[in-house]
């Protein structure tokens, strides 16, 4: 029997699941099933848009002539030649020989490699741009290369608003009668499952999935329809932020990731002291034995915490076979932005650590610890201090607010989530330390506007004045970090930051080492919160650009009140001495003087970048 669903007055899902499927692509586990989307519209035209897997075409089929009635088909669109939604081309050509197939160039010659009908004299050519009407529907086609393969599109109904994103924003799992996103409780029982989804499948192509989000920005878009898991028609931008977070390789949350390979247990010993030893200071733990869970939950809960140790014996003198695989995977994914620890054993040659951090070494931006722990057959006790020491250091590098139990009460809620939502708490008029990187190069301004935009995705705004070097960073890597300062911030901290230009001087030379997961640095003295923005927006007005970012971490650093710009003005800045003999305009904000009779209009303040508007008179 038929089972298809309503999308939109005149759109249907005509798809169907498969729980019977042990591996997805033959290496993920699919344990609560799998879903193949197709959608059918009936316009003035007819169109299909993609097929099933060969496991379900069955009920593909009684879908279509349910839908369909006594209509023909008239169009067939191939966003994605994989197989799983590709497999029954064939078949619709057979059952509607009149279909004209839309699709773009590389993927007709890949249905070429897989049919042998004549796919010349029946397909419609689409590059990017082009568009398709169906009567009362516009398709605009848009190339999405490599999420998941090279010949992949996405379309956009124009009409109705709705973007069908081919492999992207899927979810693993059957629909078990749901369609939409809001008819579950997806945040509770699916975003795992999402998550696990997008790291396995498009996670190595983070670039090309935020090249595609950047198109989609432009859209209007009221429904997301993929062709795995459920339609997105509410709360589209939280499940878009996640994959712009996803993208962009940060961890979304504060903990470890230990993952462990131990033949008889010893090497599982010295992983479960550490977890203690890090519970015990507050840190957030994961364990995983990896000849036991899958590479892929494994894989998900690395692209989800910010720290990752691997644990394991040597074998054959090399890695132990599931944890080599599971690394070569994670290194295959491009894991990136990640503290790593080590931890190897071995009876009488032990190599298994330095093999793993050669692997760790070709990812980006990977903090290795240097203390690799070394057990010989099993873990004794006069080596518990350098378990102690690893906690130490994995301890040290997280920012206080994800140690739960060493944070202040009124932050324990949420304690260990990558943006905790109480630094926005801190922002305020204030004064805050900006800083970018622009390779290796580190740099900060001292900027007086961040204000919170949206809360649910969370987003801010700053304005920086385009004559600031850190200003030219961000519009170069779309990256910042804003620390929030305080009371307690002495004046000699603006003149550095703000009196000073990063062209010429290092202005982070004498700061401790401090980054964030997006590895830019961080004023953790003087600040009560840093927030994390990447760049979604930017507005031109006159001498500043308004950045609007996604937040992509948020961390409460101290309950010192956070200095308001009066405040600053009141009690931090030096107050002008009464001059006599001196004639001219000081800047309000820093203290410099133009001597002249006249204060140009356009006037800049050579040390802080302020016009003429924030001098008074002497
Ligand atoms: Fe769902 Fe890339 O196929």
């Amino acid at each position: 029997m038929y089972c298809y669903r309503k999308v939109t007055d005149d759109l249907y899902w005509v798809g169907s699941n498969d729980r019977r499927l042990a591996m997805f692509e033959g290496v993920y586990s699919v344990p609560a099933g799998v879903s193949y989307n197709s959608y059918l519209l009936l316009d003035e035209k007819t169109m299909l848009l993609d097929t099933v897997d060969k496991a379900v075409k069955g009920v593909f089929f009684e879908n279509i002539a349910a839908v369909l009635g006594d209509r023909k088909l008239d169009y067939l669109v191939v966003h994605h030649m994989e197989p799983d939604h590709s497999e029954a081309i064939w078949e619709v050509v057979m059952r509607y020989p009149e279909v004209q197939i839309i699709c773009n160039k590389k993927t007709a010659n890949m249905m070429k490699q897989y049919f042998n009908f004549d796919v010349d004299s029946r397909v419609v050519l689409v590059k990017e741009g082009d568009s398709i009407s169906t009567g009362k529907h516009n398709f605009v086609y848009v190339m999405a290369p490599m999420v998941h393969w090279p010949e992949v599109m996405v379309s956009y109904d124009t009409t109705d608003k709705i973007l069908f994103s081919a492999d992207g924003f899927g979810t693993f799992g059957a629909l078990n009668g749901a369609l939409f996103a809001d008819e579950v409780d997806f945040e509770r029982d699916y975003l795992d499952e999402a998550r696990r989804y997008y790291t396995n499948i498009v996670g190595k192509y983070g670039d090309q999935v935020q090249a595609l989000l950047k198109k989609a920005a432009t859209l209007e878009i009221e429904m997301i329809c993929p062709l795995h898991g459920f339609v997105w028609r509410k709360n589209i931008g939280d499940f878009i932020g996640k994959y712009m977070h996803w993208s962009s390789y940060a961890p979304e949350e504060y903990g470890v990731v230990i993952a462990y390979a131990s033949v008889y247990g010893h090497t599982e010993n010295a992983a479960e002291v550490l977890a203690c030893r890090l519970r015990e200071r507050g840190v957030r733990t994961v364990m995983f034995d990896v000849s036991v869970t899958p590479a892929s939950d494994i894989i998900a809960a690395a692209f989800k915490y910010s720290h990752l140790v691997f644990a394991s014996t040597t074998y054959n003198a090399g890695i132990f076979v599931n944890m080599e695989s599971l690394i070569f995977d994670l290194v295959a994914h491009n894991i990136q932005n990640r503290t790593i620890a080590l931890i190897e054993n071995g009876s009488w040659a032990p190599t298994s650590g330095a093999l793993m951090r050669k692997e760790f070494e070709k990812c980006k931006n990977m903090t290795i610890l240097d203390n690799t722990i070394r057990i010989i057959s099993s873990l004794q006790e006069s080596q518990l201090p350098q378990i102690d020491a690893l906690a130490d250091a994995i301890a040290a590098s997280l920012p206080q607010a994800a140690k739960k139990q060493e944070a202040p009460a009124e932050l324990k809620e949420d304690t260990g989530k990558l943006v905790d939502p109480t630094a926005m708490f801190k922002l305020s008029y204030g004064l805050f330390v900006l800083s970018a990187k622009d390779g290796d190069k580190d740099n900060g301004c001292i900027i007086n506007t961040v204000m919170q935009v949206t809360d649910v995705t969370k987003r801010i705004a700053i304005a920086v004045n385009k004559a600031n070097y850190t200003h030219d960073m961000i519009k170069k890597t779309g990256v910042f970090n804003v620390s929030v300062l305080t009371t307690d911030a002495p004046f000699k901290l603006f003149q550095h930051f703000g009196f000073q230009s990063g062209r010429d001087a290092d202005k982070f030379a004498d700061f401790a080492e401090s980054r964030t997961a997006n590895g830019l640095r961080y004023v953790p003295e003087y600040s009560n919160a840093v927030i994390s923005g990447k760049v979604i927006e930017e507005h031109e007005y006159d001498t500043h650009t308004l950045f609007i970012a996604e937040v992509t971490e948020a961390a409460v650093l101290s309950n010192t009140p956070s200095v308001t710009y009066q405040y600053y003005f009141d009690h931090i800045k030096p107050q002008p001495q009464p001059t006599t003999d001196k004639k001219g305009y000081v800047c309000k904000i820093c203290g410099y003087i133009y001597e002249g009779e006249t204060l140009p209009d356009d006037f800049i303040c050579p040390l802080c970048k302020h016009g003429a508007e924030d001098f008074e008179k002497l």
